[in-house]
Protein backbone atom coordinates (compact mmCIF):
# COMPACT_ATOMS: atom_id res chain seq x y z
CA UNK A 1 0.00 0.00 0.00
CA UNK A 2 1.35 3.52 -0.78
CA UNK A 3 1.37 6.27 1.63
CA UNK A 4 -1.50 8.14 -0.33
CA UNK A 5 -3.47 4.99 0.25
CA UNK A 6 -2.78 4.78 3.55
CA UNK A 7 -3.24 8.33 4.40
CA UNK A 8 -6.86 8.36 3.16
CA UNK A 9 -8.96 6.95 5.39
CA UNK A 10 -7.91 9.28 8.17
CA UNK A 11 -8.12 12.26 6.18
CA UNK A 12 -11.13 11.32 4.66
CA UNK A 13 -12.78 10.44 7.94
CA UNK A 14 -11.63 13.71 9.38
CA UNK A 15 -12.95 16.37 6.33
CA UNK A 16 -16.44 13.86 6.91
CA UNK A 17 -16.94 14.68 10.37
CA UNK A 18 -15.48 18.68 9.53
CA UNK A 19 -18.16 18.88 6.63
CA UNK A 20 -20.89 17.27 7.87
CA UNK A 21 -20.65 20.15 10.44
CA UNK A 22 -20.69 22.49 8.13
CA UNK A 23 -24.10 21.06 6.84
CA UNK A 24 -25.62 19.84 9.70
CA UNK A 25 -25.35 22.52 11.92
CA UNK A 26 -27.98 25.14 12.86
CA UNK A 27 -27.63 28.70 10.41
CA UNK A 28 -26.66 30.43 13.67
CA UNK A 29 -24.55 28.17 14.96
CA UNK A 30 -20.24 29.22 14.02
CA UNK A 31 -18.96 27.88 11.06
CA UNK A 32 -15.76 27.13 10.07
CA UNK A 33 -16.39 28.43 6.94
CA UNK A 34 -19.51 30.47 5.87
CA UNK A 35 -20.86 29.34 2.56
CA UNK A 36 -20.50 31.91 -0.60
CA UNK A 37 -23.40 32.46 -1.77
CA UNK A 38 -23.28 32.70 -5.30
CA UNK A 39 -26.75 31.90 -5.93
CA UNK A 40 -25.59 28.92 -8.71
CA UNK A 41 -27.72 26.27 -9.22
CA UNK A 42 -27.09 22.98 -11.33
CA UNK A 43 -28.97 22.76 -14.24
CA UNK A 44 -31.30 19.77 -14.91
CA UNK A 45 -29.99 17.27 -17.03
CA UNK A 46 -31.20 14.58 -19.00
CA UNK A 47 -28.94 14.09 -21.93
CA UNK A 48 -25.49 13.44 -21.18
CA UNK A 49 -24.14 12.40 -24.49
CA UNK A 50 -23.22 16.48 -25.02
CA UNK A 51 -21.40 16.66 -22.32
CA UNK A 52 -17.40 17.16 -23.22
CA UNK A 53 -15.18 15.11 -21.12
CA UNK A 54 -14.98 10.75 -20.97
CA UNK A 55 -18.48 9.90 -19.59
CA UNK A 56 -17.83 8.41 -15.95
CA UNK A 57 -19.29 5.06 -14.10
CA UNK A 58 -20.80 7.14 -12.15
CA UNK A 59 -22.75 10.71 -13.45
CA UNK A 60 -20.68 13.15 -10.33
CA UNK A 61 -20.97 16.34 -10.81
CA UNK A 62 -18.94 18.95 -9.76
CA UNK A 63 -21.43 21.48 -10.65
CA UNK A 64 -23.77 20.07 -8.00
CA UNK A 65 -21.15 19.68 -5.08
CA UNK A 66 -18.38 22.33 -5.68
CA UNK A 67 -20.86 25.07 -7.39
CA UNK A 68 -24.31 25.18 -5.80
CA UNK A 69 -23.18 23.50 -2.65
CA UNK A 70 -19.63 25.28 -2.59
CA UNK A 71 -17.74 22.41 -1.36
CA UNK A 72 -14.11 23.03 -1.18
CA UNK A 73 -12.28 21.27 -4.08
CA UNK A 74 -9.75 20.25 -1.41
CA UNK A 75 -12.31 18.39 0.89
CA UNK A 76 -12.17 15.83 -1.63
CA UNK A 77 -8.69 16.27 -3.31
CA UNK A 78 -6.85 16.64 0.28
CA UNK A 79 -3.36 16.12 -1.28
CA UNK A 80 -2.95 18.62 -3.90
CA UNK A 81 -1.05 20.57 -1.41
CA UNK A 82 1.22 18.02 -0.30
CA UNK A 83 1.32 15.74 -2.92
CA UNK A 84 2.80 15.13 -6.60
CA UNK A 85 -0.61 13.73 -7.18
CA UNK A 86 -3.99 15.11 -5.68
CA UNK A 87 -5.35 11.85 -6.06
CA UNK A 88 -9.28 11.13 -5.96
CA UNK A 89 -11.95 10.67 -2.65
CA UNK A 90 -12.65 7.56 -1.34
CA UNK A 91 -16.02 6.56 -1.46
CA UNK A 92 -16.53 6.90 2.33
CA UNK A 93 -15.58 10.59 1.76
CA UNK A 94 -18.73 9.76 -0.56
CA UNK A 95 -20.94 7.88 2.02
CA UNK A 96 -20.35 11.03 5.05
CA UNK A 97 -23.08 13.12 3.07
CA UNK A 98 -24.64 9.78 0.86
CA UNK A 99 -26.11 7.97 4.17
CA UNK A 100 -28.89 10.44 3.68
CA UNK A 101 -28.19 12.62 0.54
CA UNK A 102 -29.84 12.09 -2.52
CA UNK A 103 -30.66 8.53 -1.24
CA UNK A 104 -33.63 8.42 -4.09
CA UNK A 105 -31.34 9.00 -6.67
CA UNK A 106 -30.48 6.19 -9.20
CA UNK A 107 -26.53 7.35 -9.55
CA UNK A 108 -26.13 8.14 -6.08
CA UNK A 109 -27.58 4.46 -5.70
CA UNK A 110 -24.65 3.10 -7.26
CA UNK A 111 -22.17 5.08 -5.22
CA UNK A 112 -24.51 3.17 -1.95
CA UNK A 113 -24.10 -0.28 -3.13
CA UNK A 114 -20.57 0.20 -4.66
CA UNK A 115 -19.72 1.67 -0.89
CA UNK A 116 -21.98 -2.02 0.61
CA UNK A 117 -20.08 -4.36 -1.43
CA UNK A 118 -16.76 -3.06 -0.66
CA UNK A 119 -16.10 -2.24 -4.28
CA UNK A 120 -13.96 0.93 -5.76
CA UNK A 121 -15.50 2.90 -8.73
CA UNK A 122 -12.95 2.85 -11.19
CA UNK A 123 -12.95 6.46 -12.37
CA UNK A 124 -11.75 7.27 -16.04
CA UNK A 125 -8.55 9.77 -16.40
CA UNK A 126 -9.40 12.81 -17.75
CA UNK A 127 -5.70 14.43 -16.96
CA UNK A 128 -2.65 12.10 -17.77
CA UNK A 129 0.71 13.33 -18.87
CA UNK A 130 3.30 11.24 -20.45
CA UNK A 131 5.37 9.09 -17.85
CA UNK A 132 8.46 10.98 -19.08
CA UNK A 133 7.05 14.69 -17.72
CA UNK A 134 6.87 15.13 -13.55
CA UNK A 135 4.41 17.62 -12.51
CA UNK A 136 4.24 18.14 -8.87
CA UNK A 137 1.25 19.14 -8.08
CA UNK A 138 2.16 20.65 -4.54
CA UNK A 139 5.04 23.15 -6.03
CA UNK A 140 2.00 24.81 -7.96
CA UNK A 141 -0.82 25.16 -5.25
CA UNK A 142 1.64 26.29 -2.68
CA UNK A 143 2.32 28.84 -5.54
CA UNK A 144 -1.14 30.09 -5.01
CA UNK A 145 -2.20 29.22 -8.64
CA UNK A 146 -5.65 28.62 -8.12
CA UNK A 147 -7.37 25.11 -9.38
CA UNK A 148 -9.13 26.80 -12.05
CA UNK A 149 -6.08 28.51 -13.55
CA UNK A 150 -5.27 25.40 -14.79
CA UNK A 151 -8.34 22.86 -14.84
CA UNK A 152 -11.05 25.68 -16.17
CA UNK A 153 -14.31 26.20 -14.34
CA UNK A 154 -14.76 22.77 -12.79
CA UNK A 155 -17.50 23.69 -10.62
CA UNK A 156 -19.77 24.83 -13.41
CA UNK A 157 -18.89 21.23 -15.03
CA UNK A 158 -21.31 18.72 -14.62
CA UNK A 159 -18.80 16.35 -16.33
CA UNK A 160 -14.70 17.21 -15.97
CA UNK A 161 -13.05 17.79 -19.32
CA UNK A 162 -9.62 18.86 -20.06
CA UNK A 163 -9.49 22.15 -20.46
CA UNK A 164 -5.60 23.27 -20.92
CA UNK A 165 -3.54 21.78 -23.85
CA UNK A 166 -1.20 20.38 -21.13
CA UNK A 167 1.53 20.69 -23.88
CA UNK A 168 4.80 21.82 -23.36
CA UNK A 169 4.69 25.34 -24.85
CA UNK A 170 1.70 25.93 -22.14
CA UNK A 171 3.75 24.60 -19.32
CA UNK A 172 7.07 27.18 -21.01
CA UNK A 173 4.84 30.57 -21.03
CA UNK A 174 3.93 29.97 -17.31
CA UNK A 175 6.97 29.35 -16.08
CA UNK A 176 8.50 32.25 -18.28
CA UNK A 177 5.77 34.59 -16.73
CA UNK A 178 6.40 33.59 -13.18
CA UNK A 179 10.23 33.30 -13.55
CA UNK A 180 9.97 29.36 -12.50
CA UNK A 181 12.58 27.24 -13.65
CA UNK A 182 12.70 26.53 -17.54
CA UNK A 183 15.32 24.15 -17.41
CA UNK A 184 14.39 21.01 -19.19
CA UNK A 185 15.96 18.62 -16.36
CA UNK A 186 13.16 20.01 -14.00
CA UNK A 187 10.40 18.86 -15.68
CA UNK A 188 12.05 15.56 -17.76
CA UNK A 189 14.43 13.03 -15.59
C1 LIG B 1 -17.30 15.74 -3.26
C2 LIG B 1 -15.98 15.46 -3.77
C3 LIG B 1 -15.31 16.38 -4.77
C4 LIG B 1 -15.15 17.76 -4.72
C5 LIG B 1 -15.66 18.70 -3.66
C6 LIG B 1 -14.37 18.12 -5.87
N1 LIG B 1 -14.06 17.00 -6.60
FE1 LIG B 1 -12.89 16.92 -8.25
N2 LIG B 1 -13.32 14.93 -8.47
C7 LIG B 1 -14.08 14.17 -7.60
C8 LIG B 1 -14.28 12.84 -8.17
C9 LIG B 1 -15.08 11.70 -7.55
C10 LIG B 1 -13.59 12.82 -9.40
C11 LIG B 1 -13.48 11.66 -10.40
C12 LIG B 1 -14.68 11.64 -11.33
C13 LIG B 1 -14.66 12.75 -12.33
O1 LIG B 1 -13.67 12.90 -13.06
O2 LIG B 1 -15.67 13.50 -12.39
C14 LIG B 1 -12.99 14.15 -9.56
C15 LIG B 1 -12.22 14.54 -10.65
C16 LIG B 1 -11.57 15.77 -10.75
C17 LIG B 1 -10.64 16.13 -11.80
C18 LIG B 1 -10.23 15.26 -12.97
C19 LIG B 1 -9.24 14.21 -12.53
C20 LIG B 1 -8.63 13.47 -13.69
O3 LIG B 1 -9.00 12.31 -13.92
O4 LIG B 1 -7.79 14.06 -14.38
C21 LIG B 1 -10.22 17.41 -11.53
C22 LIG B 1 -9.22 18.21 -12.35
C23 LIG B 1 -10.91 17.84 -10.36
N3 LIG B 1 -11.71 16.83 -9.89
C24 LIG B 1 -10.76 19.11 -9.79
C25 LIG B 1 -11.59 19.61 -8.79
C26 LIG B 1 -11.63 21.01 -8.42
C27 LIG B 1 -10.79 22.10 -9.03
C28 LIG B 1 -12.56 21.10 -7.43
C29 LIG B 1 -13.05 22.37 -6.74
C30 LIG B 1 -13.58 23.41 -7.63
C31 LIG B 1 -13.07 19.76 -7.16
N4 LIG B 1 -12.47 18.90 -8.03
C32 LIG B 1 -13.99 19.42 -6.17
C33 LIG B 1 -14.59 14.60 -6.39
C34 LIG B 1 -14.62 15.91 -5.97
C1 LIG C 1 -21.05 17.37 1.76
C2 LIG C 1 -21.98 16.37 1.34
C3 LIG C 1 -21.68 15.54 0.09
C4 LIG C 1 -20.55 14.78 -0.19
C5 LIG C 1 -19.32 14.59 0.66
C6 LIG C 1 -20.80 14.15 -1.45
N1 LIG C 1 -22.03 14.50 -1.92
FE1 LIG C 1 -22.90 13.84 -3.65
N2 LIG C 1 -24.49 15.07 -3.31
C7 LIG C 1 -24.69 15.83 -2.18
C8 LIG C 1 -25.96 16.52 -2.28
C9 LIG C 1 -26.56 17.46 -1.24
C10 LIG C 1 -26.52 16.14 -3.54
C11 LIG C 1 -27.86 16.56 -4.12
C12 LIG C 1 -28.90 15.57 -3.67
C13 LIG C 1 -30.27 15.89 -4.21
O1 LIG C 1 -30.37 16.59 -5.20
O2 LIG C 1 -31.23 15.38 -3.60
C14 LIG C 1 -25.57 15.21 -4.14
C15 LIG C 1 -25.78 14.59 -5.36
C16 LIG C 1 -24.99 13.56 -5.85
C17 LIG C 1 -25.27 12.78 -7.03
C18 LIG C 1 -26.50 12.94 -7.91
C19 LIG C 1 -26.28 14.01 -8.94
C20 LIG C 1 -27.51 14.18 -9.76
O3 LIG C 1 -27.98 15.29 -9.84
O4 LIG C 1 -28.01 13.16 -10.27
C21 LIG C 1 -24.25 11.88 -7.19
C22 LIG C 1 -24.11 10.82 -8.25
C23 LIG C 1 -23.32 12.12 -6.11
N3 LIG C 1 -23.80 13.13 -5.33
C24 LIG C 1 -22.15 11.41 -5.94
C25 LIG C 1 -21.20 11.69 -4.97
C26 LIG C 1 -19.90 11.06 -4.90
C27 LIG C 1 -19.39 9.98 -5.86
C28 LIG C 1 -19.26 11.60 -3.83
C29 LIG C 1 -17.88 11.30 -3.34
C30 LIG C 1 -16.82 11.50 -4.32
C31 LIG C 1 -20.17 12.57 -3.22
N4 LIG C 1 -21.31 12.60 -3.96
C32 LIG C 1 -19.90 13.31 -2.08
C33 LIG C 1 -23.85 15.93 -1.10
C34 LIG C 1 -22.61 15.35 -1.00
C1 LIG D 1 -0.33 24.66 -12.66
C2 LIG D 1 -1.47 23.91 -13.12
C3 LIG D 1 -2.34 23.16 -12.13
C4 LIG D 1 -2.88 23.61 -10.95
C5 LIG D 1 -2.74 24.97 -10.29
C6 LIG D 1 -3.68 22.52 -10.43
N1 LIG D 1 -3.58 21.44 -11.27
FE1 LIG D 1 -4.50 19.65 -11.04
N2 LIG D 1 -3.49 18.88 -12.64
C7 LIG D 1 -2.66 19.61 -13.45
C8 LIG D 1 -2.01 18.71 -14.40
C9 LIG D 1 -1.00 19.11 -15.45
C10 LIG D 1 -2.51 17.42 -14.13
C11 LIG D 1 -2.12 16.10 -14.80
C12 LIG D 1 -1.02 15.47 -13.97
C13 LIG D 1 -0.53 14.13 -14.49
O1 LIG D 1 -1.14 13.57 -15.39
O2 LIG D 1 0.47 13.63 -13.93
C14 LIG D 1 -3.46 17.56 -13.03
C15 LIG D 1 -4.19 16.52 -12.47
C16 LIG D 1 -5.15 16.68 -11.47
C17 LIG D 1 -6.00 15.63 -10.95
C18 LIG D 1 -5.98 14.19 -11.42
C19 LIG D 1 -5.66 13.20 -10.33
C20 LIG D 1 -4.22 12.93 -10.12
O3 LIG D 1 -3.87 12.54 -8.97
O4 LIG D 1 -3.39 13.09 -11.05
C21 LIG D 1 -6.80 16.19 -9.99
C22 LIG D 1 -7.85 15.49 -9.13
C23 LIG D 1 -6.44 17.59 -9.90
N3 LIG D 1 -5.43 17.85 -10.81
C24 LIG D 1 -7.02 18.49 -9.01
C25 LIG D 1 -6.53 19.76 -8.75
C26 LIG D 1 -6.99 20.63 -7.68
C27 LIG D 1 -8.11 20.28 -6.70
C28 LIG D 1 -6.25 21.76 -7.73
C29 LIG D 1 -6.28 22.95 -6.79
C30 LIG D 1 -6.11 22.65 -5.37
C31 LIG D 1 -5.34 21.62 -8.85
N4 LIG D 1 -5.53 20.40 -9.44
C32 LIG D 1 -4.41 22.58 -9.26
C33 LIG D 1 -2.44 20.96 -13.39
C34 LIG D 1 -2.79 21.79 -12.32
C1 LIG E 1 -0.09 28.77 -14.35
C2 LIG E 1 1.34 28.69 -14.23
C3 LIG E 1 2.05 27.37 -14.38
C4 LIG E 1 1.77 26.34 -15.26
C5 LIG E 1 0.67 26.27 -16.29
C6 LIG E 1 2.76 25.30 -15.00
N1 LIG E 1 3.60 25.69 -14.00
FE1 LIG E 1 5.11 24.55 -13.20
N2 LIG E 1 5.51 26.01 -11.85
C7 LIG E 1 4.89 27.26 -11.81
C8 LIG E 1 5.50 28.05 -10.77
C9 LIG E 1 5.13 29.48 -10.38
C10 LIG E 1 6.52 27.24 -10.19
C11 LIG E 1 7.48 27.61 -9.07
C12 LIG E 1 6.90 27.16 -7.76
C13 LIG E 1 7.90 27.34 -6.62
O1 LIG E 1 8.61 28.35 -6.62
O2 LIG E 1 7.95 26.44 -5.78
C14 LIG E 1 6.48 25.97 -10.90
C15 LIG E 1 7.32 24.91 -10.59
C16 LIG E 1 7.38 23.73 -11.32
C17 LIG E 1 8.30 22.64 -11.06
C18 LIG E 1 9.37 22.63 -9.96
C19 LIG E 1 10.53 23.43 -10.48
C20 LIG E 1 11.74 23.41 -9.58
O3 LIG E 1 12.47 24.41 -9.60
O4 LIG E 1 11.97 22.42 -8.88
C21 LIG E 1 8.06 21.69 -12.01
C22 LIG E 1 8.79 20.37 -12.17
C23 LIG E 1 6.98 22.16 -12.84
N3 LIG E 1 6.60 23.41 -12.38
C24 LIG E 1 6.45 21.46 -13.90
C25 LIG E 1 5.39 21.92 -14.70
C26 LIG E 1 4.86 21.18 -15.82
C27 LIG E 1 5.36 19.84 -16.30
C28 LIG E 1 3.82 21.92 -16.29
C29 LIG E 1 2.91 21.62 -17.45
C30 LIG E 1 2.31 20.29 -17.49
C31 LIG E 1 3.74 23.13 -15.49
N4 LIG E 1 4.71 23.09 -14.54
C32 LIG E 1 2.81 24.11 -15.69
C33 LIG E 1 3.86 27.68 -12.60
C34 LIG E 1 3.22 26.94 -13.60
C1 LIG F 1 7.90 23.28 -17.53
C2 LIG F 1 8.02 21.90 -17.93
C3 LIG F 1 8.87 21.53 -19.13
C4 LIG F 1 10.13 21.96 -19.41
C5 LIG F 1 10.99 22.97 -18.65
C6 LIG F 1 10.54 21.26 -20.60
N1 LIG F 1 9.54 20.41 -21.01
FE1 LIG F 1 9.63 19.12 -22.59
N2 LIG F 1 7.69 18.54 -22.24
C7 LIG F 1 6.91 19.01 -21.23
C8 LIG F 1 5.60 18.40 -21.33
C9 LIG F 1 4.40 18.64 -20.41
C10 LIG F 1 5.64 17.52 -22.45
C11 LIG F 1 4.52 16.58 -22.93
C12 LIG F 1 3.49 17.31 -23.72
C13 LIG F 1 3.96 17.63 -25.07
O1 LIG F 1 4.41 16.72 -25.80
O2 LIG F 1 3.91 18.84 -25.44
C14 LIG F 1 6.98 17.63 -23.00
C15 LIG F 1 7.43 16.93 -24.10
C16 LIG F 1 8.74 16.96 -24.57
C17 LIG F 1 9.25 16.15 -25.65
C18 LIG F 1 8.45 15.14 -26.43
C19 LIG F 1 7.73 15.84 -27.54
C20 LIG F 1 6.88 14.91 -28.35
O3 LIG F 1 6.36 15.37 -29.36
O4 LIG F 1 6.70 13.76 -27.97
C21 LIG F 1 10.56 16.45 -25.80
C22 LIG F 1 11.53 15.84 -26.81
C23 LIG F 1 10.88 17.50 -24.84
N3 LIG F 1 9.75 17.77 -24.10
C24 LIG F 1 12.12 18.08 -24.70
C25 LIG F 1 12.41 19.15 -23.84
C26 LIG F 1 13.68 19.87 -23.83
C27 LIG F 1 14.89 19.55 -24.70
C28 LIG F 1 13.57 20.82 -22.86
C29 LIG F 1 14.58 21.89 -22.47
C30 LIG F 1 14.95 22.81 -23.54
C31 LIG F 1 12.24 20.69 -22.27
N4 LIG F 1 11.57 19.67 -22.91
C32 LIG F 1 11.78 21.44 -21.21
C33 LIG F 1 7.27 19.90 -20.23
C34 LIG F 1 8.49 20.56 -20.15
Amino acid sequence: MSARARLFPVGAALASVALLLIVLLPADAPRAQQPRLTGFTAPAITDTAALPGPRQPVFYRHDVHAGQYQMDCRYCHFAAEVSQHPGLPTLSTCMGCHLLAGAQLPEVQKVREAFGAGQAIEWIKVHDLPQFVQFPHMRHVKANIACQDCHGPIETMPQVYQYSSLKMGWCLDCHEQRNASTDCTVCHY
